[in-house]
């Protein structure tokens, strides 16, 4: 991050003259420094952080107008194409892709950090058996810090390494309990033979009186949906994770704060909500009614699966999203189920109004990814759950790169709009 040629903005207000540093990243946008704006008695306003760059990074960049998303310099397609998720993992944890023998010993060592203390099974036991599992999600993983009081120093840097192994192995089968509670069925424990993706469906659908069967190309395309959601650069639960992470909290607290922040339908919740708005709308008849109410300014409702606020072009990883469920539906012939034919009709559709045009919204991510999943046999609640583990290397990472260097807590300041001082009145006097 360099001064632009020593280049300075210049904010003029009244006869004050404030001189704002300019900084250049390596790509996108130049940055105003406002740090030092406060001691001049002024703050930025920019709620939603549309113009507001919190931090420096090196993780991920995103150049939403070309529809490019690149990790560690790496575009998402060809990671897509030729890597895999856990080698995503290693990259966007250690700043490079890993040699042969580095990417072995990752692997090993994620696979063996797979189970989950026993004790913590108890913790599911005092949830209803209906709770959302995002719900159970956001208890367990905060509660993992009540087990590694051995690895909570966060300016260790073992520590914070060995809690991201940590957290990457275990996300999976706490996600798999959380579904296996929700149907009354038991654990089933990790199995160190498989990979990242086969052991997650292992520990979703087989039983103890049953084992279950990978099929490789399922296990491929979740693999490709973990891989998908690793990382996404600054966005909301990211962000969130790095404001708890910057009051010194532990990292499990700080990534069950990202889950809960993943957890809305603006955000990761939105896989889940496209399989609901879908099934909503019903039948293909619909599909003007529903287009009608997104364009009504006085409709809160949305198309969920389309826009974004970065990309205003196709989220890349929508297109990469697309092929996989092609394969994935012409592997289980379910190309004729309704809801996924509803789907591609209301897509076609809204690609070609003027609005959806007008307003460059595209399907995101989570357009696709729900349909795949439903295909797939994992239950709609589960779908940001699965978001949730995909999307652990990324926030754990960012966590380390924030702790790493220097940094301040998160503090925003605010335009006060309430009562100037007034004086307390007696309630009998009111
Ligand atoms: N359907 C209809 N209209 C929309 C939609 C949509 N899905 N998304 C945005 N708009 C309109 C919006 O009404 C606004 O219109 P106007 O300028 O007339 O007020 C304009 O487009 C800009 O929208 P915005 O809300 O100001 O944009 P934003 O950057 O604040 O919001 C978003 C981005 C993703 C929250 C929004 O597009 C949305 O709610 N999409 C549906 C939910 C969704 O799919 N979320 C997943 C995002 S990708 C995965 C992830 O990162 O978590």
């Amino acid at each position: 991050m360099a001064e632009k040629g020593g280049k300075v903005a210049q904010l003029h207000i009244g006869d004050l003259c404030i001189e704002l540093p300019i900084l250049s990243g390596n790509e996108g946008p130049d940055v105003i420094d406002v740090s030092n704006l406060a001691a001049q008695g002024y703050f930025t306003y920019d709620p939603g952080f549309v113009s507001t760059a919190a931090c420096d990074s090196n993780v991920t960049y995103i150049d939403g107008d070309k529809g490019i998303l690149l990790h560690r310099g790496y575009p998402i397609e060809q990671l897509a194409e030729h890597s895999d998720y856990l080698e995503l993992c290693y990259l966007l944890l250690n700043g490079d892709l890993p040699t042969a023998d580095e990417k072995t010993r990752f692997v090993n060592t994620i696979k063996h950090h797979t189970m989950v203390h026993e004790q913590l099974s108890q913790f599911f036991k005092g949830f209803r058996r209906d709770a959302h599992p995002m719900a159970i999600m956001c208890g367990v993983t905060g509660a993992l810090s009540a087990f590694y009081h051995d690895s909570l120093d966060i300016d260790n840097w073992d520590h914070r390494r060995i809690t991201a192994h940590r957290l990457i192995a275990k996300m999976p089968t706490l996600a798999a309990m959380s579904y296996k509670y929700s149907q009354g069925e038991p654990f089933i424990y990790p199995r160190n033979d498989l990979d990242y993706a086969e052991n997650f469906l292992h520990m979703m659908f087989a039983t103890p009186c049953e084992n279950y069967e990978v099929n490789p190309i399922i296990a491929k395309a979740m693999d490709r949906i973990f891989l998908l959601h690793a990382d996404h650069e600054q966005n909301a639960s990211t962000s969130t994770v790095r404001l708890a992470g910057s009051t010194g909290a532990n990292p499990f607290a700080c990534i069950a704060a990202g889950i809960a922040a993943l957890w809305g339908p603006a955000h990761g919740g939105a896989n889940e909500a496209v399989l609901n708005m879908l099934a909503e709308i019903g039948d293909e008849k619909n599909i003007g009614k529903y287009l009608k109410k997104a364009k009504d300014k006085n409709d809160p409702f949305r198309i969920m699966g389309f826009g974004h606020r970065v990309y205003k072009n196709y989220d890349p990883r929508a297109k990469v999203m697309q092929q996989t469920c092609r394969e994935v539906l012409d592997e289980l012939g379910v190309r004729d189920d309704p809801i996924l034919q509803l789907a591609q009709k209301l897509e076609k559709i809204a690609l070609e109004d003027e609005y959806f045009i007008e307003k460059k919204l595209y399907p995101n991510v989570d357009f696709y990814s729900g349909i795949i999943l439903k295909a797939i046999g994992i239950p709609t609640e589960m779908f940001t759950v699965i978001f949730a583990t995909g999307r652990t290397p990324g926030w754990i990472t960012h966590w380390n790169e924030m702790i790493s260097g220097p940094y301040k807590i998160g503090r925003p300041r605010q335009l006060y709009k309430g009562p100037s001082r007034r004086d307390y009145v007696p309630i009998e006097d009111r």
